[in-house]
């Protein structure tokens, strides 16, 4: 069995959060030597020196690796609050101030739209940033959808990104177990989800809503907003993505990095929504530990955050 000498995890731990801002305090640190042992006696890489040489050269078995670090847990509307805000505050001013412009562009609309297209203004542009195998971007795509008279009429984008392409894959087929559905309102799962054999899969027109890419916040940090972002298939696209974004969602996700990394992570975030736009971060990542803009609004048990015009 390969030992570690001294010195040597404390190298991995640097790599990882080099890359991609994943932080390994005392208490994660056997986390951490268990999967970089069992990533090593998988490639038969002899001991621990040549792994981590393997690894600084090697971005197939990097992202082997992070597949194996990265804690995954997630499930369908979780923090229901959060929810229950998007669905009774935050969609429905925004779907009449959409309207409202609307209505004021008709002057010169003519200029860019035509009957039977969809409006320019009538769009949603969602970020879920860590979206693990899907199910917060899903539950995003069912709420915008059930707040909307005419959904078709609308542009709904929601961005959906990870570092795990494991995670992503399962995203993108949209299944899930019957233990899933527990946690979405029955009328919900009739209208957005179909019964199969092993429990429930996402129905075309929500699932279409929705894009997954691999993409690392550490990148985007470190880009101040230029966002890369990896489809399944095909070349990785480049955007900037400096007030982009309507509503960002990205929760249980800084947890996992170190304090510089979270400062430098909520400044993006502020950076990449529009003026007027709503940051979710998740229970145990309040802002208030960190400067920024946003200014806090709480409605029950749900906190989030609003960048100001
Ligand atoms: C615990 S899950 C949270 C899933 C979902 N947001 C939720 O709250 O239920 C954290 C996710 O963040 C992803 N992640 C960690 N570091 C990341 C990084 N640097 N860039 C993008 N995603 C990252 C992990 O792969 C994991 O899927």
């Amino acid at each position: 069995m390969p030992t570690m000498i001294q010195g040597q995890l404390a190298k991995f731990n640097e790599l990882v959060l080099d890359k991609y801002d994943l932080f390994f305090p005392a208490s994660k640190q056997v986390f951490l030597e268990n999967c970089l042992r069992e990533r090593l006696l998988l490639g038969g890489y002899g001991n621990y020196e040549s792994y981590y040489n393997c690894l600084v050269g090697d971005p197939e078995e990097m992202q082997g690796l992070i597949d194996e670090l990265t804690v995954n847990e997630t499930r369908f509307f979780r923090n229901l609050g959060q929810f229950k805000a998007l669905k009774e505050n935050i969609l429905p001013e925004m779907i009449e101030k959409r309207n409202r412009e609307v209505v004021k562009s008709w002057g010169d609309e003519t200029r860019y739209w035509k009957w039977g297209e969809r409006h320019p203004l009538m769009h949603f542009r969602v970020w879920s940033a860590g979206c693990s195998t899907g199910e917060e971007a899903y539950s995003i795509a069912f709420t915008i959808l059930d707040s909307l008279k005419f959904p078709r009429a609308w542009n709904i984008e929601i961005t959906a990104t990870d570092i795990n392409r494991s995670v992503l894959d399962r995203a993108r087929i949209g299944a899930y177990d019957n233990n899933s559905a527990n946690d979405i309102d029955p009328d919900m799962l009739t209208r957005y989800m179909d019964r199969t054999e092993a429990g429930f899969v996402v129905k075309e027109f929500p699932g279409r809503l929705v894009k997954f890419y691999e993409s690392n916040l550490k990148d985007l940090s470190a880009g101040r907003g230029i966002m890369t972002l990896r489809p399944a298939d095909g070349p990785g696209i480049e955007f900037d993505a400096s007030g982009y974004f309507d509503i960002i969602f990205c929760r249980n996700v800084m947890i996992y990095f170190d304090r510089t990394a979270q400062t430098r992570l909520v400044s993006t975030l502020y950076r990449c929504l529009k003026p007027g736009g709503f940051l979710f971060t998740g229970d145990s990542e309040p802002l208030h530990l960190f400067e920024h803009g946003f200014n806090i609004t709480t409605e029950g048990d749900a906190v989030y955050y609003v960048k100001p015009f």
